[in-house]
Parts: C-alpha cells; structure tokens; sequence
C-alpha cells in the first residue's frame, strides 16, 4: 500500500474546497436501484468507496459511469440479487443495496458484511425493520437472505440511531404498501439527503431529520438528478489542519450548522472560528486547553472526528476525557499517535488524553479511515519526518488529501509502496 511522507511544522494557510460526503453517495448510489430509470448525481466525491459502490452496482447488473464528480446510473437493466463478499468486505456500505433490492425484486442476498477496525459492525436494527416491513430473512453460508412477496409498511423502533438501518429501511419503505413510521431515527444531514433525493424519485417522506420518519409507499419510483451535499467530516479534517500546525484556513463550501458541537469544542480549546454563510474559517495559535469529549449520533460530537480531535487535545495544555460512545472499539489510532509522542491511555469507551505533547516525526499505520488521517494531522504538526503507512484506508474517504494539503503549504508527498522511499533512514 502507499504511504505518506510528511515533514512537519508548516502552519497551513490558505482556501480548500470541500467534496461532497462520502457518507450521502454511497447511498444515493444504492437508492438509484430503486427505479428502472436513470439517475445522475452531482458533487460526488472521487474517492475508492464511490468506485467500490460502482463496482457493486455493476455487479448488480446497472450501468455506471463516473466522470469527475458526475455519476450517472442506469439500472434499467435486469438486475441480479446477489452483493457478493469480496465487495462487501471491501466496504460495510455495499449492505446498503438490501433495502433497495428487496423494494425492487422482493429479494436480496447480501454477504455478511463482517467487523472492522472499529468494531463487529452488527446489521440487528437492519434486518429486524426489514422483518416488520414483511421481508422473511434467512442468515446461511456468510449470507443473509432477505425476501417479500410485498413489503407492507409499519411502525418501526429503533433501539439505537443507526444512520445505516435508518437509511436501508427508508429505501425498503418508499413502495412498500401503506404507511411506515420509523421512531428513533438516526437525525444526521446525510439523511436529509437521502430523503431529498427519494422524494425527487417520487418517493412521499416527511420528517427526515427529526427522530421520526414517516413514509407513504408509493406504486414506483422515477429516476432523479441530485447534487451530494459537502462532507462535514472532511471539512473538520481540514479545520483541525488549521489547528494543530497554528495555521489560519478557509474552509468554502460547507455549512458551519452541520459542525455546531464540534465548532463549540472548537472554541473550548482556544482555537479561532469564524462562521459565515458557506464556509469557516480556522486559525490557532497554539495556545490550547484540554476539554472533555463525548461522540454521540448527531447533531451530538461526531465519532468521525474523534480520532483527528485527538491530536489537537494531546497538543492542549491540561488533561482531556475522550468517551465514544458510538463504536465499540475506535481508540485503535491512540497506539500509533503514541509513537508519534502523545500520552493518550484507553480504558473501555474512555481515553485519557495528557496534554503538552510535542510529536515528533517516525514510521506510523493508518489502521482506518479517520485514524489515518488523524496520524496526518499529527504528521503535519511534528517535528521532522512522518511517514504513515496503509493510505489505502485514507483514499477511501478523502479526496485529493494530498494534493489539498500542498496546496495549503503542507509538505507531503505520496509514494507508491513499489518505490524505496528514502524513510528506510528512519528508524
Ligand atoms: C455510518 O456508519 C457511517 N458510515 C460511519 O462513518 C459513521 O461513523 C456512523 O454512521 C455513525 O455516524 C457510512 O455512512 C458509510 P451506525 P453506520 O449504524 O451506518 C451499532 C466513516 O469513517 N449498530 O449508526 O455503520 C454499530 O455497531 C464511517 O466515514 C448495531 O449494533 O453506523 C455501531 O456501534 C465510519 N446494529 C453503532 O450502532 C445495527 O444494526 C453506530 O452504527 C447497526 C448499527
């Protein structure tokens, strides 16, 4: 795999645009099968989970074609019902074709989507709405197989706020027959978006956003033009960029009321944000203190952030408590900002994180997405060379990381594993 290599102390300066979220896409992506007729969405990210997406589509029997941040799909097709294993360990999301699947062909067969570095990743909320809406499931051979003669709508509770369950039985509810209420709704933006785009499909929602979705089954669904909404993970990432190099960053293309609690942490610790209509703007001096964090589903901390907020707090002065609340297992980064420098110790949901830190440049692993570029961001802020190693995981979700990090002044490069890198100095 690639890795990054990084020489840091440069305060970053300057203007990034902001992509469109990872995280709304994907599933726009996988509601596009949801109607015979084409879709053709806008602002998509080019980044390895939308290809890994493409690829699943294709493999679903639609065509798909990318052109910078257009995405066209056309699954007018005969559409196959099966989401094989090697995409879906690839990336959890691909589970996100059972809801549209069942709606479309009564039927899905979709491999168990398995753990991650951040935990088992369970899909209960998932296939127990499928259940209330009338699908049959059975679990054999690493599959799980869903089927309905129709789906029937019905009030759906969740037990916790899952953006993914939330998400699969919205696309399962659109044609299904009569109304469902899905309670404890996750609230995230990127839920909004996926109900915005259905209702151009034709879809009747109300409520995206709240805690309470209410759908009316319609007879089918019509193709639909739609433009992704900016990522509010990425536009933190490049916030906290400003903050532990003691840079000043304009970050265009974002709404600052999809980050308030994280922008109010913000401040806690010391660091400069300005808000204006589409954009903020982020600077520090270094002169931070800790504050305690708590993840939670939205509009609460962000778990995406947790990682990368954790290398501005080991930059603070004064102890801080990190409790993640929403995966069970997300502080696998702390052992590799450790080598960095940081005194962060872990116990269960908590971390312990000892202010007054000063990185100092050596060989680290992204183990995730938002881990990696956490180890980023600490690379950006030690002295001397970093070299983080796996990017892979990085490329998932970030576009163009590095070539917008230089353009902020950052000094980063990006080598491809079959090349000696010049790091075999550090040692
Ligand atoms: C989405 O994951 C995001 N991924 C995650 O972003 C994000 O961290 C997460 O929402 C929370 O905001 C995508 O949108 C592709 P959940 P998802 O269902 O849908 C448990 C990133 O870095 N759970 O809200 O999987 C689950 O184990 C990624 O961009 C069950 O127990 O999140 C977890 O502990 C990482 N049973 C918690 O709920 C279920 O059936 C939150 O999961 C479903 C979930």
């Amino acid at each position: 795999m690639a890795k990054y290599l990084i020489t840091g102390g440069v305060p970053l300066a300057g203007k990034v645009r902001i992509s469109g979220a990872k995280n709304s896409a994907l599933k726009l992506m996988a509601a596009s099968l949801l109607s015979p007729r084409k879709s053709i969405l806008h602002n998509v990210p080019l980044i390895q989970d939308v290809f890994t997406m493409a690829d699943v589509l294709r493999e679903l029997g639609a065509e798909v074609s990318i052109d910078s941040d257009r995405v066209e799909i056309d699954p007018s097709g005969e559409l196959q019902d099966t989401a094989p294993y090697e995409l879906v360990r690839r990336m959890r999301a691909s589970i996100l074709v059972m809801g549209p699947l069942l709606a479309r062909l009564k039927r899905a067969r979709v491999a168990m989507p398995g753990g991650c570095n951040i935990g088992p990743r369970h899909i209960n909320f998932h296939l127990n709405g499928l259940e209330k809406l009338g699908a049959r499931i059975n679990v054999g051979h690493g599959f799980i197989n869903v089927a309905a003669n129709r789906l029937t709508g019905d009030a759906i509770s969740l037990d916790y706020p899952s953006v993914g369950a939330t998400e699969n039985l919205m696309m399962a509810a659109v044609t299904a027959r009569g109304r469902t209420v899905i309670e404890s709704a996750a609230r995230e933006p990127e839920i909004i978006d996926l109900a915005k785009f259905l209702t151009s499909m034709g879809a009747s929602i109300s409520g995206a956003g709240t805690s309470t979705i209410v759908i009316d089954g319609v007879e089918e669904l019509e193709g639909a033009t739609h433009t992704v909404i900016p990522d509010r993970i990425e536009a933190g990432t490049y916030m906290l960029a400003a903050a532990v190099t003691n840079g000043e960053i304009e970050v265009e293309g974002i709404s600052p009321r999809y980050l308030e609690l994280f922008i109010s942490k913000l401040r806690a610790v010391g660091v400069q944000v300005k808000e204006f209509d589409n954009g903020v703007s982020c600077s520090g001096d270094g002169d931070y203190s800790g504050t305690d964090i708590a993840t939670l589903p939205y509009p609460g901390f962000p778990t995406d952030l947790q990682a990368p907020v954790i290398v501005l707090l080991s930059l603070a002065q004064g102890h801080s408590i990190v409790t993640e609340n929403v995966f069970e297992n997300r502080f696998t980064f702390v052992d590799e900002l450790n080598r960095l420098g940081a005194n962060v110790q872990t116990s269960g949901h908590h971390a312990v994180v000892h202010g007054g830190c000063h990185f100092e440049g050596t060989i680290v692993e992204a183990t995730d997405l938002r881990a990696g570029a956490g180890l980023v961001l600490a690379g950006l802020a030690a002295s001397g060379q970093t070299e983080v190693r796996r990017i892979g995981h990085i490329d998932r979700g970030y576009e163009y990381f590095e070539h917008k990090l230089q353009a902020l002044g950052a000094d980063i490069e990006r080598v491809e594993s079959s090349k000696r890198s010049p790091s075999a100095s550090l040692t």
